[in-house]
């Protein structure tokens, strides 16, 4: 039986100290102009300190443009790296591997932020207020692709292990593959293979850019009714991408307890269907010891965890044990604030319900 404090091995031989993972966490601590602030440092090199295998940033945007929130980190530009640098040196100091999170919002950049209409695969319904996206031109696709590429590449130079293409969750790359946001006629659009060419394309720019030993991983939501994803399709996805030079797959469960068709939870029906051909992380709603072994024993080969190690940086160290059962939410503020989350962090935690004794 496999245990949280084993190591295990990326698909390019790179490996991972232990099974927990950071998952992204957005937490709106960065500088106006997308430069790491220290208290955003801070916070991930406390659970580096805590031993996470793989500490993953929060999701970075590409291009200015591609902004999804006050506070959110960059990797659009060069004055970046200075501080992309220093955070990967402290992740180092505790032997976990660092990973960025690339990201573009497309039709969830807000205008009131980035001063342009929201693009997106297609042409799509965002809110009364916000009203609709723009279908992205072919060469804004291209220029889009060349930003992924040339953002994994300052994340090298700046030491960091990796990166993780955020393709989960409704964003730009998610877009992509959604039936109901892609319904592009051009070789972006189509049946989910000719949706996957923009993820495609962003792996392959990447890999013609950075070194070999730099790992790639690739994150999905596996259904999403919202742009129009099913289990089928992120099957065809998946089976797809181990052809592409990616070092492991994220599943984004949300709740990784929840039975989905044939009574599987999706980690278990996508490792079976995987069958150890690629390493897969899986994340949501793990919280105690036992839950973490549940999902290793469902077939993920990592953890992944985000609100537990809000209040519990040292989570790893104990998630060996089934017998670890860390207090659940609500959290007081000064608990949070021991934990190294800036007390703007912990305003942001308060819009989680249940989070914070005194948030929502
Ligand atoms: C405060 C907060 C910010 C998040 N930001 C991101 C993000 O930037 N990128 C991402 O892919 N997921 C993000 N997520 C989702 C988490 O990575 C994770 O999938 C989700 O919280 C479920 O895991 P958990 O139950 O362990 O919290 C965020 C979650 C939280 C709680």
């Amino acid at each position: 039986m496999v245990s949280m404090d084993e190591s295990w091995t990326l698909r390019n031989g790179m490996v991972i100290p232990h099974r927990s993972v950071l998952a992204a966490m957005t937490n709106k601590q960065s500088h106006d102009d997308g430069c790491l602030s220290d208290n955003e440092i801070n916070f991930l090199k406390r659970r580096a300190k805590g031993g996470f295998g793989i500490i993953t940033t929060a999701a970075s945007h590409v291009q200015e443009s591609g902004q999804g929130w006050t506070g959110e980190m960059g990797v659009w530009g060069d004055h970046h790296v200075p501080g992309l640098s220093r955070l990967a040196d402290e992740i180092r100091r505790y032997g976990s591997k660092s990973f960025v999170q690339l990201f573009h919002g497309g039709m969830r950049s807000p205008s009131s932020l980035t001063g342009q209409q929201p693009v997106s695969a297609s042409e799509n319904f965002i809110s009364d207020s916000q009203g609709t996206s723009r279908p992205m031109t072919l060469e804004e696709v291209n220029e889009t692709i060349a930003s992924f590429a040339n953002a994994a590449k300052r994340c090298e130079e700046a030491g960091f292990d990796g990166v993780e293409l955020h393709g989960a969750h409704g964003y730009l790359i998610a877009q992509f593959l959604g039936a109901k946001t892609n319904r592009r006629t051009d070789e972006f659009g189509g049946d989910v293979v000719q949706r996957m060419t923009f993820l495609n394309k962003i792996i392959d720019a990447i890999r013609a850019i950075v070194s070999s030993k730099f790992s790639l991983l690739v994150r999905l939501s596996p259904v999403s009714d919202d742009i129009g994803i099913t289990l089928e399709d992120t099957l065809i996805v998946c089976e797809s991408l181990l052809s592409k030079s990616i070092e492991g797959l994220h599943i984004s469960c949300w709740d990784v307890f929840e039975e989905h068709t044939k009574g599987l939870t999706l980690t278990k029906e996508i490792s079976q269907f995987i069958d150890h051909r690629i390493p897969i992380i899986s994340t949501g709603s793990v919280w105690t010891g036992n839950d973490a072994q549940f999902l290793l024993e469902e077939g993920a080969d990592a953890v992944g965890v985000a609100r537990v190690a809000l209040p519990f940086p040292d989570w790893p160290l104990s998630s060996a044990s089934t017998d670890y059962a860390p207090a659940k939410p609500p959290f007081t503020p000064q608990k949070l604030i021991d934990a190294d989350l800036s007390p703007l962090f912990v305003d942001y935690m308060r819009r989680w319900k249940g989070f914070v004794t005194d948030g929502r």
